[in-house]
C-alpha cells in the first residue's frame, strides 16, 4: 500500500499500521478501557442525517471560518497531540508546514518534540499551544512566557487529564516516553527497520518544552498514563485556570469541557473558546461523544463563547454536521496523525487535501455557499 492508495482516513490508518512498530501504532490508535467512547465519537455522527437543498448556485463557495479571531481556510483545526517525532521523524514540523500550506489553525502539545520557539517562528497561520498544568509551577510559568515571546495565537488548557486514562494497549506494549526497547517490544521495533533507523539515527528524542524543568519523559522513561498522574497538578480548579488565563493574557481556550455547567463557567472566566472533547476517548471511557453533547452546549452558551467539536472526525460530512449543529468548527487528532505516521509531511498534506475536497464537495451537494448557511434545520436526528 502506498500513499497514493490512501483516499480516506481509514486508508491512512492501514498504512500507518503497516509502517509503525505496534507499540507506537497502538499509542496513536488506542484509547481508554474498552475504547467505547473512542468508537462512539465517530459513530455519533451517523445518528444524524443531512438534508440537502438543491439548485442553490454553488459554482463559488467559501469554506473558511473565523475561529478565535483568526481566519482558517477550512472549518477544521489540527488538534495538539504529543510525541509527534516518535510517529514520524518530521514530527510537528510536518504538521506545522502542512497546516501553513492550507491556512489552518493547528496546535502543539506541551509534550511536543519540537520547541515552542521553533514552531512560533514557522509560518503566519494561527497556532495554539496546548498547556498541561504541572505541579511544578515554574514549568507552567516558563511555558506561558515562552508562548508569549514566540507569539502563539492561543493557549488551549487541557482539563480532561487530571489523572492518566487507563490505556490498556499501552499497558500491554509497555509504550513509554521516550520509547524503550525492552526485550518484549524489541521484536516489534526490529521488524520495522525503516522506523527504527529513523528513530535511532535522526535527531535525538526530546521534549524541549518540558525538559528545562523535568526529566520524566526524556531522561527518565515513563508511560504517558504515569506522566499525567505523577506530573500534572490534580488540585487544578477554576480559580487556578482563571489565574493562568490572566497570566497568559491572550486568546484562551479550554480543551476537554463536556458539560453545560462547565461551559457556563468557561464563559464566566472569560475564555474565548471551548473544545468539547473527551481526548479522543483516551481518558474517561463511557464519557459521552463531543458531537452528542454539542447541541445542549451550543444552546446554553452559543454566541457567548466559541464552541469547537473535537474528536471522532474522519469525514468532511462529520465537519458539516458539527457546523450545522452549531459548532464554530471541528477539530481532531487522528485525522492527521495516521497520515503523519504513514508518510510525514506529504501524508498530512494529502489528509488535509482529502478533507478540503470532501468539505467543498459536500457543501455543494448540501446547496450551501458559506458555512454559516449550515444550520440545525439541515439536520435530522434518527
Ligand atoms: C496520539 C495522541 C496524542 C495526543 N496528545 C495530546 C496532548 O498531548 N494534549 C492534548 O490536549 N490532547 C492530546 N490528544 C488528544 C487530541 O488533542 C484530540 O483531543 C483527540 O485526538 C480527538 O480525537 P480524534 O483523535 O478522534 O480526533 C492526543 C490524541 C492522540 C490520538
Amino acid at each position: 500500500m502506498r500513499l497514493t492508495d490512501c483516499h480516506n482516513i481509514a486508508d491512512f490508518r492501514r498504512l500507518a499500521k503497516q509502517r509503525l512498530p505496534w507499540p507506537v501504532f497502538d499509542y496513536i490508535d488506542g484509547a481508554a478501557d474498552d475504547e467505547l467512547t473512542k468508537a462512539r465519537n465517530t459513530a455519533a455522527f451517523d445518528q444524524v442525517d443531512l438534508v440537502p437543498n438543491v439548485l442553490a448556485g454553488v459554482a463559488e463557495i467559501d469554506p473558511s471560518v473565523t475561529v478565535m479571531g483568526r481566519k482558517s481556510a477550512l472549518p477544521l483545526i489540527l488538534s495538539p497531540t504529543a510525541l509527534q517525532r516518535v510517529f514520524h521523524w518530521q514530527g510537528e514540523r510536518a504538521v506545522a508546514r502542512a497546516a501553513q500550506k492550507f491556512g489552518l489553525w493547528f496546535g502543539i502539545s506541551s509534550l511536543a518534540t519540537v520547541s515552542i520557539e521553533e514552531i512560533g517562528a514557522m509560518g503566519d497561520n494561527p497556532k495554539m499551544f496546548q498547556l498541561y498544568v504541572h505541579k511544578d509551577k515554574g514549568l507552567n510559568r516558563s511555558m506561558i512566557e515562552r508562548c508569549q515571546a514566540a507569539k502563539f495565537d492561543a493557549i488551549a488548557l487541557t482539563v480532561d487529564t487530571i489523572v492518566g486514562g487507563k490505556r490498556e494497549r499501552c499497558l500491554r506494549s509497555g509504550f513509554s516516553s521516550p520509547p524503550r526497547f525492552t526485550p518484549s517490544s524489541a521484536l516489534s521495533y526490529a521488524i520495522k527497520p525503516r522506523w527504527a533507523l529513523d528513530y535511532l539515527l535522526r535527531e535525538k528524542f526530546a521534549l524541549p518544552n518540558l525538559d528545562t524543568h523535568v526529566t520524566a519523559g526524556t531522561g527518565e522513561a515513563i508511560s504517558i498514563q504515569g506522566y499525567f498522574t505523577e506530573m500534572l497538578d490534580q488540585s487544578m480548579d477554576w480559580n487556578m485556570v482563571a489565574s493562568i488565563r490572566e497570566q497568559w493574557g491572550g486568546t484562551f481556550c479550554l480543551k476537554g469541557v463536556m458539560s453545560v455547567a462547565d461551559a457556563r463557567r468557561a464563559v464566566e472566566i472569560g475564555a474565548d473558546a471551548i473544545m468539547i472533547s473527551n481526548h479522543g476517548g483516551r481518558q474517561l471511557d463511557g464519557s459521552r461523544a463531543p458531537f452528542d453533547q454539542l447541541t445542549e452546549i451550543v444552546d446554553a452558551v452559543g454566541g457567548q463563547i466559541e464552541v469547537i467539536c473535537d474528536g471522532g472526525v474522519r469525514r468532511g460530512t462529520h465537519v458539516l454536521k458539527a457546523l450545522a449543529a452549531g459548532a464554530t468548527c471541528a477539530s481532531g487528532g487522528r485525522l492527521y496523525l495516521y497520515a503523519l505516521a504513514a508518510a510525514g509531511q506529504p501524508g498530512v498534506e494529502r489528509a488535509i487535501g482529502i478533507f478540503a475536497e470532501e468539505i467543498e464537495r459536500d457543501m455543494k451537494l448540501m446547496g450551501v455557499t458559506r458555512v454559516d448557511q449550515l444550520t440545525r434545520e439541515r439536520l435530522r436526528w434518527r
